[in-house]
């Protein structure tokens, strides 16, 4: 019998469920674990018994729920709103807050929820032609996209490379008469350090500019810490001046991919955020946040999953988490050679190599082999290539096997020795400007780095040497042209 199904997506004969979900468990198995605490990145696993399974249930009862009409579908509206008000409490606003007005909406994430942020902005002073928005170099690279896409000046403020925060004065210099929007990050991704948030706001409001905390990753995990007794800075509305923040329940709440909350300290702030239009004869279209359509599958699944772990489990995971920050900062200071770049104070761990014979990106490919999975971060701007971990609570159990492996990849890399790449090619990238680009080089470059259709590489250092040698412009259009090779139709 001929197989009819083949393994595209749209085979002639459809096949079975079971089939389809066993196609896709293979498909799976080549991914990076998304449980048990050894991926150290793009994930937050809380390691709870059963809450995948709520999660998965509460999706599916919401999957086909469009968020399009809230008043098609109340239930989305009051899950969403139910989320924004779990937020906004958490955050220092609500009833009996100093920001008892606080209103927000639901979006797919952090970087849906900051274009948001910026557009909020922007539209508020349409008298301005050349808006600007002024990002610590540290804040995420979202805010860059957002300023790409709205046709907003970007004015980055440098960060001390010792403290690894900007300057108050270097954020107040760079505010102009355009600036619509001041950032500050609380913490930032790279390095996990909060920063001087009050001091920030303080400035943007003396100049009568907005000013928006990033707390995508921190929002819901700072609170806690604070309450479990760290010395957590004010970040949140309880800060004059803060008029935006930014919280993904897909990160440290735990919930599914697709949730992020962006609140605002008033509704009238929130106002330039919106889209409605009805110069068309279709129905009359409203939309709060990018995407009109919209699933209430990650909406349900995130409400289910707050209200399940509740207040009393994030406090209980955040101690854990804690408690894995400590011991995996221990295990960077126990190997000669590491340095954390800046002492935890969220739940980040960011260590780099003083020792040049340890070369990061080979020791990254030696944890890769040994099953844990770390996130390179190249050099730029005076700040050395690091070595990122998110830390969840389900890296906690894990904590005692990664202070050998650490040791024993870092022994490994040295015996490796650094990548060296070709003189001519590191030549080439560090001299090429993204305009003499050509096709035939990019396959060049790809087929001699190991990249090309398929999965990339076990071994990234070289691609990552390569990227570090070259300009930041540079950079970004060989990221592109490289990603470009991933995707292409399977027929
Ligand atoms: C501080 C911060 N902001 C924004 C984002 C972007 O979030 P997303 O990947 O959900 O779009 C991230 C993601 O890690 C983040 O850490």
């Amino acid at each position: 019998m001929t197989d009819t199904a083949g393994t595209g997506a749209l085979p002639v004969e459809g096949v079975s469920a079971a089939r389809v979900l066993d196609e896709i468990r293979a498909l799976r198995a080549a991914d990076r674990p998304t449980h048990g605490g050894r991926l150290f990145a793009y994930v937050y696993d809380p390691g709870v018994a059963g809450l995948d399974e709520l999660a998965q249930a509460a999706y599916a009862e919401s999957a086909h729920v469009n968020g399009l009409d809230p008043t098609a579908f109340p239930s989305l509206l009051a899950m969403e709103n139910a989320l924004v008000g779990a937020a906004a409490r958490l955050l220092g606003g609500g009833p009996g807050t100093s920001a008892p007005d606080v209103v927000g909406s639901v979006t797919s994430g952090g970087t849906e929820s900051l274009i948001l942020a910026v557009k909020a902005a922007r539209d508020a002073r349409p008298d301005l032609a050349e808006p600007r928005i002024v990002v610590p170099v540290s804040g995420h690279a979202a805010f860059a996209k957002a300023a790409h896409y709205l046709r907003v000046a970007l004015d980055p403020v440098p960060v001390d490379p010792v403290t690894l925060r900007p300057a108050v004065a270097d954020v107040a210099a760079a505010i102009r008469p355009e600036t619509v929007l001041v950032v500050a990050s609380a913490p930032s991704y790279a390095h996990g350090v909060i920063d001087p948030v009050a001091e920030i706001a303080a400035v943007a409001a003396a100049a009568g500019v907005r000013c928006h905390v990033d707390a995508c990753f921190g929002g819901w995990t700072l609170p806690w810490l604070r309450r479990l007794g760290a010395p957590v800075p004010p970040f949140d509305f309880a800060v004059p001046g803060v008029t935006s923040i930014s919280v993904d329940l897909h990160k440290y709440a735990y919930a599914p991919k697709g949730v992020s909350v962006l609140l605002h300290r008033d509704p009238g702030l929130r106002a330039p955020q919106f889209f409605a239009y009805a110069d068309w004869p279709g129905y009359t279209m409203v939309n709060p946040v990018i995407a009109s359509t919209r699933s209430g599958g990650p909406i349900a699944a995130a409400y289910a999953t707050l209200r399940h772990l509740g207040e009393d489990g994030y406090l209980r995971l955040a101690a854990v988490t804690r408690d894995a920050v400590a011991g995996l900062a221990d295990a960077v200071r126990a190997v000669d050679g590491l340095r954390l770049l800046a002492e935890p104070e969220s739940t980040v761990v960011c260590f780099t190599a003083d020792d040049p014979e340890l070369d990061l990106f080979v020791l990254v490919d030696e944890l890769t082999a040994r099953g844990w999975h770390t996130q390179p971060q190249l050099s730029y701007a005076g700040l050395p290539a690091s070595v990122h971990l998110t830390v969840t609570a389900a890296v906690a159990p894990r904590v005692a096997e990664f202070g050998p492996a650490l040791a024993e990849a870092a022994v490994a890399a040295r015996a490796a020795g650094p990548v060296v790449l070709p003189p001519e090619l590191l030549a080439l990238a560090g001299s090429l400007t993204p305009e003499a680009l050509t096709p035939d080089l990019i396959a060049g470059l790809a087929a001699g780095l190991g990249l090309g259709a398929g999965p990339a590489p076990d071994r990234m250092a070289a691609v990552n040497t390569l990227l570090q040698a070259a300009p930041v412009r540079l950079r970004e259009r060989l990221l592109v042209e490289f990603v470009g090779l991933l995707q292409r139709p399977a027929w």
